[in-house]
């Protein structure tokens, strides 16, 4: 009988051990729990300090610090100050609640927490190792509180193992505390990498402000202010103008009542209201802050309370759409995005007020510029429906573009026409240029014999900190595709020589978008991103709707999409080619 379980509860050791499993994922958590906690003490001032190679986390603040009587509450699972009833859960306005955080972190390590609390003959500092109080003893009475985490993860194998390369933590780092600093501007915050001052960041007036300190002002001056309030929700913050977007979505930040969370009805409601702003397959940015009524946010859905849960998110993302609609409202009327709000003035119906004095058109009611589409009945499908197959792309009924084809010249010096047999085909001459492009690059890539140019005068580029660590932990990845890049000091790099393809194009743009994919796949492996990586290349290299091109240069695009593997749709998908076949006209016209 002995053998059979018996149910017992575990020490807090243990069961504080397990709740770091959750809390604590990683270096970074740390970082992100013990900022916030300061932010939550009402500190002016943060300083954090990481040693990844000493395996050290210092955070320190002068926030109101915590009664040295109740130290060790603090270090106990679920001592929190912070609510105190079932009701307080419903009106969490601190970005802690749980009172999981400081036992799970030292649980897991070494860990030193000292602190004074003003009014108070002294302070208090206790040390305690995978959860065991090693030491209590009094303190100097300095403000704030500072917490020293050593030795992380030492007892939890998988975990150290688990660990990533410095480079990749670092820049997990890096975003926590950018979160923080964002949500919380008139906090000043410095940051210490390796016994390196890497973010110094005074009090700041506002998010612009910030944003500005952080990203410089080549990035800022990118972006417009986005200022909305319907029934009781607030949505403010920054939105990248239409021609100032990503590869991925690295520059999007969300806050809900300025916690910094990960939230797909924010990250979609963003997308829909970008939606014809940015080009297909590129990201908007936008530092979105949504604030809305405490009760009306589940913020307990998920132990690192990164998730949450809106109570009416369908409410939420509309006024999300219109929020970010109506900061391009105004923008437009002062003549900055022009062109994209006259395309979203006319195309689309799912925005009701798109441009700020435009009175919202009732539902049905198509806007004007749809409506005078209407009179293309014949070919409507076909061009507002790109996947209805068939016409749109060189498909497999038609073949591929012969040989043959005779160029005819170039339509809005955007479009390449070309007669071929019985068909009038007209092709899009940068997607065609870029598949082109892309195809060769790739085979010259996997055959190690990338085409380079030095470059006489070496440029430098400089860049946020996330993807500078990118940068950083790929200079292989960049010499393979073609590229010498040197690092120069913090967040700046030397560019030495460049693929050829992008000589006298904007090969920094292209260097920095290749960045971002690899930033936004961290995991992945290197093969599942090189098409990604490659395509951005390809993108930077090819020629552009604007640029002119002669009889010879049509002929020969259209000379080599013919011998191209896929020449049906460019690198992203978007489709190479519109046909028009001589039958098709003819009946047009009742011949
Ligand atoms: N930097 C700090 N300054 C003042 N008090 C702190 C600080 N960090 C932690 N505390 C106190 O310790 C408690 C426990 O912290 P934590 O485990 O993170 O739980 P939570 O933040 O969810 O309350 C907090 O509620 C707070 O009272
Ligand atoms: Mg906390």
């Amino acid at each position: 009988m002995a053998d059979l379980p018996k149910i017992k509860i575990l020490p807090p050791e243990l069961s504080n051990q397990i709740a770091a499993g959750e809390v604590v994922e990683r270096p970074a958590s740390v970082v992100k729990e013990l900022v916030e906690n300061a932010l939550d003490a009402g500190a002016s001032s943060v300083e954090i300090e990481v040693s990844l190679k000493r395996r050290r986390i210092r955070v320190k603040d002068d926030g109101v610090g915590i009664a040295p009587g109740e130290v060790e509450l603090a270090l106990s699972r679920h001592g929190t100050s912070k609510i105190s009833d079932l009701e307080g859960i419903f009106g969490i306005a601190t970005y802690g609640f749980r009172g999981e955080a400081l036992p799970s972190i030292a649980s897991v390590s070494r860990f030193t927490l000292r602190s004074f609390r003003e009014g108070e003959k002294a302070g208090k500092t206790i040390v305690v190792e995978g959860g065991k109080t090693v030491k209590l003893e009094d303190a100097p009475p300095l403000r704030g509180t500072e917490i020293l985490v050593e030795n992380l993860f030492y007892n939890t194998p998988a975990r150290k193992k688990f660990a990533r390369s410095e480079t990749t933590e670092t820049g997990h780092i890096t975003s926590r505390v950018v979160q923080a600093a964002l949500s919380a501007p008139e906090v000043r915050f410095n940051f210490i990498k390796d016994g390196k001052r890497v973010m110094e960041l005074p009090p700041a007036k506002g998010l612009l402000e910030r944003v500005l300190q952080i990203f410089g002002p080549g990035y800022s001056d990118n972006l417009v202010e986005i200022s909305h309030s319907e029934f009781n929700l607030k949505i403010h913050g920054l939105a990248g103008k239409p021609h100032f977007h990503r590869a991925t979505a690295i520059d999007q930040y969300f806050f809900v009542n300025r916690r910094p969370v990960r939230d797909m009805t924010l990250r979609s409601a963003a997308a829909r209201a970008f939606d014809d702003l940015v080009p297909r397959g590129r990201k908007p940015v936008v530092f979105l802050c949504v604030d809305i009524p405490y009760a009306a946010v589940d913020v307990n859905a998920h132990p690192s309370k990164t998730e949450v849960r809106l109570a009416d998110p369908a409410k939420i993302s509309e006024a999300v759409v219109r929020g970010i609609r109506a900061a391009f409202g105004k923008a437009s009327s002062v003549g900055v995005v022009e062109r994209s709000a006259m395309v979203s003035q006319g195309v689309s119906s799912v925005f009701p007020s798109r441009v700020a004095d435009a009175p919202a058109p009732l539902p049905g009611d198509a806007p004007a510029f749809a409506r005078g589409f209407e009179l293309w009945s014949p070919f409507r499908a076909e061009v507002s429906a790109p996947d209805s197959g068939g016409q749109i792309s060189l498909s497999s009924a038609h073949g591929r573009l012969s040989e043959e084809a005779v160029a005819l010249g170039q339509l809005f010096g955007t479009f390449i026409l070309l007669e071929e047999g019985d068909r009038l085909v007209i092709m899009d001459q940068h997607t065609v240029h870029e598949r082109v492009l892309f195809e060769r690059l790739m085979k010259r890539h996997l055959a190690s014999s990338v085409e380079t140019q030095g470059l006489l005068i070496t440029e430098t580029i400089n860049t946020s900190p996330a993807l500078a660590a990118v940068i950083k932990s790929h200079i292989r990845t960049y010499s393979s595709l073609g590229w010498v890049v040197e690092e120069f000091g913090e967040n700046t790099f030397v560019i030495r020589q460049i693929p050829a393809v992008l000589v006298g194009k904007d090969y920094r743009a292209a260097a920095l978008e290749v960045a971002e994919t690899l930033g936004a796949n961290p995991d992945a492996d290197f093969k599942d991103v090189l098409g990604d990586c490659i395509s951005r290349i390809a993108c930077r290299a090819a020629v552009k709707a604007g640029d002119e091109l002669g009889p010879q240069e049509i002929k020969g695009l259209a000379r080599e999409l013919s011998a191209a593997d896929t020449p049906y749709t460019c690198p992203h998908g978007r489709p190479i080619a519109f046909t028009l076949s001589r039958d098709e006209l003819k009946k047009y016209f009742g011949r």
